[in-house]
Order: structure tokens, then sequence, then C-alpha cells
């Protein structure tokens, strides 16, 4: 039988905090090598929007995401992540669990934004801006908030989707330009257009990017990207798709100027270079942060602290 796991169990049973946690070690365990990852595959669905095939191994787990990004869904009340996690053993192949991979995502994709943020933000950042307050920039300022930070700003073209997010975390609503003024910034929008451009950012701020994860997206205008120290989850993913993809293939940016976040949390190599400087975070969605997700939902399973039906493939 295989474990079934849906989007209710899984947030009942993984805290931010512990996807916190759970993403920083998968960052660390992909740079230490110890986990594998082959490249990220896109299908493309125009004009609609995409899928993604991402597979991951590591620590007796494999796993395959089938995961989409469609971002008119919301208009037909429809969400824009949707799709599944298969989780299987390593050692015997065996289909251990399928999970809903819009929960799984969430988690991840905000617990990025506040690793990111531990490892580049100044001594003493405090404050967080949301830029999106959608799905994934909603579990982006949870996960912030379970790291410590806040209070802060949540800003939206749907003014009610920052309201009700800024009520829940007892922060504020605000403009785009009131989130920008916080320490850490995270921007979770459709990628569609940049939301921000350098005359925006001030000296000191960490930028965790998270909307633009795929070909054609940007959230920050090349100025804003030319005046950041830059940072990423993977070269190979990040240079090819999302928003270093452009500046990279119109030759602005080069692999030496980009330092994936793996190698600073391991000390391989340095993080901000002071405490004035901008560093911006380009997070793509890497399969080994849903493998850091799988691992501890396992976990929780086998325990008996996760909720779980079964079905037989
Ligand atoms: N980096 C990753 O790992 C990762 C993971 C999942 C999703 N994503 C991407 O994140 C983006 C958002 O996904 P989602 O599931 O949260 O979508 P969503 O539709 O739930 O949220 C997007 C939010 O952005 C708001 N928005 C749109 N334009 C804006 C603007 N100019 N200023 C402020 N707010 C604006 C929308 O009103 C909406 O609330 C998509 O592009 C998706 O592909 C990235």
């Amino acid at each position: 039988m295989t474990a079934v796991f849906d989007s209710a169990s899984i947030f009942a049973a993984i805290s931010p905090a512990e996807a916190v946690a759970r993403t920083r070690d998968a960052f660390l365990a992909h740079h230490a090598g110890e986990w594998s990852m082959p490249s990220k595959l896109y299908v493309d669905a125009p004009p609609a929007g995409d899928f993604r095939a991402m597979p991951a191994r590591g620590g007796g787990l494999a796993i395959l995401k089938w995961v989409t990004s469609f971002p008119g869904n919301p208009e037909r009340g429809l969400p824009v992540v949707a799709g599944a996690l298969l989780i299987s053993s390593d050692e015997t192949g065996e289909l251990l669990a399928i999970a809903d991979c819009a929960a799984v995502t969430s988690l991840r994709t905000g617990a990025a934004a506040a690793v990111s943020a531990q490892a580049l933000a100044p001594a003493g950042a405090r404050t967080a801006g949301i830029v999106g307050c959608g799905v994934n920039g909603s579990w982006a300022a949870r996960c912030l908030a379970a790291s410590g930070y806040g209070s802060g700003v949540c800003a939206d073209v749907r003014r009610e989707s920052a309201e009700a997010l800024a009520a829940e975390l007892g922060w504020r609503a605000g403009s785009t330009a009131d989130a920008l003024s916080c320490d850490v910034v995270v921007t979770v929008t459709p990628g569609d257009r940049p939301v921000v451009d350098a005359s925006d950012i001030e000296p000191g701020r960490h930028l965790a990017l998270l909307g633009a994860d795929g070909h054609g997206k940007a959230e920050l205008t090349a100025s804003a990207v030319a005046r950041c120290e830059l940072f990423c989850d993977e070269w190979a993913q990040a240079s090819t798709g999302g928003e270093l993809a452009g500046p990279v293939e119109r030759g602005e940016i080069g692999r030496e100027e980009v330092t994936e976040l793996g190698a600073v949390l391991a000390g391989d190599a340095p993080g901000r270079a002071d405490p004035d400087a901008i560093t911006a975070f380009d997070s793509t969605g890497l399969a080994i942060q849903d493998l850091g997700i799988a691992h501890a939902l396992i976990d929780a399973w086998r325990a008996g602290d996760l909720e779980a039906g079964e079905i037989s493939v």
C-alpha cells in the first residue's frame, strides 16, 4: 500500500520552523554532494503556464515532483501551483507515499526565503516586507515569522490578500514601497513584470526573489540586479530560468558574480560583503528542497504524527 498525504495533514504535521530547518539541511546536503538532483524539466503549456518534472535523491529517499505554474489560474478560481510529489525508497524502489505538491511547495519555498535571510541579511535585520501575498508569499511570511522576523509589511495589488496575511501575523498591510523599506524583502509576484527598480532599494537590504522561477520571468529591473550582490539556489538552474537568466543571457552577469546559497551555509563561500551591501537571493525552486520536506513527511508518518490515507498502485 502507498500512503497519501493531503494538504491539511501536511500543514498539520510540518510547522514552518521545521520546514526552515529541513530546507537548510537540504541545501547543505546538496552542496556536500550527498544528495543528487538531475535538472528540472520544463514542459511549456502556452499561453497558460508550464509543467515541471523535478527529481532528486538522497538520505534513503528518491522523489519526483510533477508541478505546475499557471499564473492566470486564480482568475479561474484555480491555484497557480498544483500536482503531486511521489516519494520512493531508494533502497527498494518501493513507492512509499504520494503527497499534495502545493503544500510541499509552499513549505519549502517559504522556507528558502527564511534560510536565505538567516544566511545573508545583516546582523540585527528584523523587519520583513512581502510583495505578493498569495499562496507562496503567505508561506514565506509564516516561515520568516517562525524564524524570528517581524513585524512586517504585506503588499499586494489585491489589498484584501495583504490585509488577510497582515491580520494573521499581526503585521500591517502597506504599499510596495513600505514593504521595500523593511530589512528583509521577499518578492512573490507572478514575475510577469518587474516590481523593484534600483532606486527602490536602500543599502543593507536582503531581497529574497521567489516569484520569477521560470523562463522570461523577472521581478527586478536590470538596474536593480546590477545594484545587488547576487546569490542563487543553484547556478545551473538559476542561470537558465528565472530572475538571473535574462541578465546572464544578455551577458550582464556571469558565473563568478553569483554564489550558491549552500556554499554560504557550509562556510565555503562568503555571504554579504558588508552591512551596507544589498544582497539578492534568486530562488528558482529546487527538487532537493522538496526532498527535505519529503524526509520530514516520512519521518512524521513513521512516528505516527501524520494522518495518511492509503491506496494500492
Ligand atoms: N521560487 C520558487 O520556488 C517558487 C515556488 C512556487 C511558486 N513560485 C512562483 O511564485 C509566483 C507566485 O506564485 P503563488 O502560488 O504565490 O501565486 P499567487 O497567485 O497565489 O500569488 C501571487 C500574488 O502576487 C500578487 N501580485 C501580482 N502582481 C503584483 C504586483 N505587481 N505587486 C504586488 N503583488 C502582486 C497577486 O495579487 C497575488 O496575490 C509564481 O510566479 C510562481 O511560479 C516560485
